[in-house]
């Protein structure tokens, strides 16, 4: 994969996608978004690629969407723009695939909306975490009004987006919205230890439990409880079941083939 402004990375089954604009505090310009959306359709498609890692290169995660490109735009090429962010997320929500957000610093407007669409977050010491947009006489734009109050409760959205504040990685880890905080020069390592640990699970029942979350939260329960009743009952059609509950019975560790 050739990104001008991504890098591509593997390790066994893991992909490393690292946001590579680091002049601008990788701010997300229409063509990192074009490129996003490209290396996430190559990403799910490759089958050897298990899990996703998406950080940011330099002292940023994301320091958001671009300002300089944003700054001329008129109402309908910022609806345009929102369109474009917008599906690039939910394109990596949506992944079957689980995605960690390794954040490495700024993580704000745009990059906290990048990092919450991702599965699980994990910060290093120096990650902040912002929405600054009504600071710049805009709302967020990529979902943060939507995934922010869905994460972390309504009325600390309200206060984090109201007053632009930036929060650092313990606040974040505070009230929700990072999994875990590390030491900087941990931070891939502790995140490519997640990444193994996940894969040393069934990853088709891996993958329904994402499914089954994320529609759930989506729904009302009675249709999310219909949602995981049919996946629990569909893992059973899966040679990862056979294979897991054997391994179990037979006091060994599973083998399992995504099958
Ligand atoms: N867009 C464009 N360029 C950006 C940028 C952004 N979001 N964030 C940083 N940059 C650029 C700066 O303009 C600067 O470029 P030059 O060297 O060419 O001047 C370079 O990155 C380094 O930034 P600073 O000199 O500002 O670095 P700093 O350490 O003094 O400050 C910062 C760091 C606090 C993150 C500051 O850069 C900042 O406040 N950035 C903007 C953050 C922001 O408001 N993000 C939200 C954008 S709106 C949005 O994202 C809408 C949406 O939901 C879709």
């Amino acid at each position: 994969m050739d990104f001008e402004n991504l890098i591509f990375k593997r390790e066994g089954n893991i992909g490393i996608l690292s946001i590579n604009r680091p002049k601008a505090l990788n701010a997300l310009n229409t063509q990192v978004l074009c490129e996003l959306d490209k290396a996430i359709d190559m990403i799910e498609n490759d089958e050897d690629i298990h899990i996703l890692i998406i950080t940011g290169e330099g002292r940023a995660f994301v320091a958001g969407a671009d300002i300089a490109e944003m700054k001329e735009m008129n109402s309908k090429e910022a609806r345009q723009f929102a369109k474009n962010g917008l599906g690039v997320f939910r394109k990596i929500e949506l992944m079957e695939k689980p995605v960690i957000a390794a954040v490495n610093g700024f993580a704000l407007g745009g990059g906290c909306e990048l990092s919450m669409c991702c599965d699980i977050r994990i910060a290093s010491e120096k990650a902040k975490f912002g929405q600054p947009e009504v600071g710049l006489g805009i709302i967020p734009g990529f979902a943060g009004t939507q995934r922010l109050a869905r994460l972390v409760g309504m009325g600390r959205a309200k206060e984090l987006i109201f007053t632009s504040d930036m929060i650092d990685a313990n606040e974040a880890y505070r009230i929700g919205l990072v999994n875990k905080v590390v030491p900087q020069d941990e931070l891939m390592n502790e995140a490519i230890a997640l990444a193994n640990k996940i894969l040393s699970k069934g990853q088709i029942a891996v993958r329904f439990a994402k499914t089954s979350i994320n529609r759930g939260m989506e729904t009302d329960i009675e249709t999310g409880m219909a949602i995981e009743r049919d996946l629990f009952g569909l893992c059973f059609a899966t040679e990862d079941q056979k294979e897991g509950m054997g391994a179990f019975l037979e006091k060994r560790s599973p083998n399992y083939k995504l099958r």
